[in-house]
C-alpha cells in the first residue's frame, strides 16, 4: 500500500550510547538518550519495514512491534548489525558509538593511587565504515554530530565511511543533539542537501525516511 512504502523492507536501526568497560565498576560512555535512534526505528516500523533496533545502554521502554536487541560496546553492537546485515534494505546510525576504549578492561577493581593517573585508549571498531566497506545493496544512513564545522565533517563521514546519506546535528546547543526531545538537523545525500528546522525527534523521524525514501526510492 501507498503509505506503507516499507512494507517487506528489513531496516536496522542502532541508538543510544556504546559502554565502554575500565574495570568492573566503572566505565566510559556518552550523553546519548537514544531518543533519536528510537524515533527513527518507530517511523521505519510506523511505514511498514520490519525493525532491529540494536541499542546501548538508555532508559528508554521497548518499543512495540519490532525486535530488539541491547547490547553494551562498540564490539558488541559491530556483531549485532554484522551478523544481520546481509538481509537488511536499510542500516540507519544514530547511536553515538564510543571512539576509544580502555586498551585493557580490569577484572578487579581498580585501587586508587596516590596522584594522577593515566589510562590507555584504543580505537574501537567504526561501524559504520565497515558497513560502508562491505555494502552490497544496503542504503546505509549516518549521523554526524559535531560541534563545529558540521558541514565539512558531515560530506567528509559521508565520502570517507561510503555512506548514502549523513544526518548532521550541532551538538554543541543543549535545545538539540544528545538528550534533548527535539532536534535541528540537516541531511546530506550524493547531490542532495535538505535543512530540517526545529521539530520533535519522533515527527523529524518520519520527514528524514519520508524524504531519503522519495529521493531514493525504495530499496529493491
Ligand atoms: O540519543 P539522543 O540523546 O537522542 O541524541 C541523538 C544523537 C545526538 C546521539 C544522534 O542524533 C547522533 O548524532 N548520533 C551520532 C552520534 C555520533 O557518534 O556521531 P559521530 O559523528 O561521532 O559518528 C558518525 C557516524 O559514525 C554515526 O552514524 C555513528 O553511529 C558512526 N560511528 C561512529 C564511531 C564508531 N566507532 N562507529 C560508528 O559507527
Amino acid at each position: 500500500p501507498q503509505n506503507l512504502p516499507l512494507k517487506g523492507k528489513q531496516v536496522i536501526v542502532s541508538a543510544g550510547p556504546t559502554l565502554e568497560r575500565i574495570d568492573p565498576v566503572r566505565y566510559l560512555s556518552n550523553f546519548s538518550s537514544g531518543k533519536m535512534g528510537y524515533a527513527m526505528a518507530e517511523a521505519a516500523r510506523d511505514l511498514g519495514a520490519a525493525v532491529t533496533l540494536v541499542h546501548g545502554p538508555v532508559a528508554l521502554p521497548d518499543p512495540s512491534g519490532m525486535t530488539v536487541i541491547a547490547i553494551e560496546s562498540a564490539e558488541q553492537m559491530l556483531e549485532a548489525i554484522l551478523s544481520r546485515y546481509d538481509a537488511a534494505d536499510y542500516v540507519i546510525k544514530a547511536a553515538a558509538v564510543a571512539d576509544y576504549r580502555p586498551k585493557q578492561a580490569a577484572q578487579q577493581k581498580v585501587k586508587k593511587q596516590q596522584g594522577d593517573t593515566q589510562m590507555e585508549l584504543e580505537r574501537t571498531p567504526d561501524i559504520l565504515a565497515t558497513l560502508g566497506a562491505q555494502k552490497t545493496h544496503q542504503l546505509l544512513i549516518g549521523f554526524a554530530a559535531e560541534t563545529n564545522d558540521v558541514e565539512t565533517y558531515a560530506l567528509d563521514k559521508l565520502a570517507r565511511k561510503n555512506a548514502d546519506y549523513i544526518i548532521a546535528n550541532d551538538v554543541s546547543k543543549t535545545d538539540r543533539g544528545f538528550g534533548a526531545d527535539q532536534n535541528i538537523v540537516t541531511l546530506y545525500g550524493h547531490d542532495f542537501v535538505q535543512h530540517f528546522p526545529s521539530t520533535s525527534k519522533r515527527a523529524l523521524a518520519m520527514q528524514l525516511l519520508e524524504t531519503i525514501i522519495a529521493q531514493s526510492g525504495v530499496a529493491k
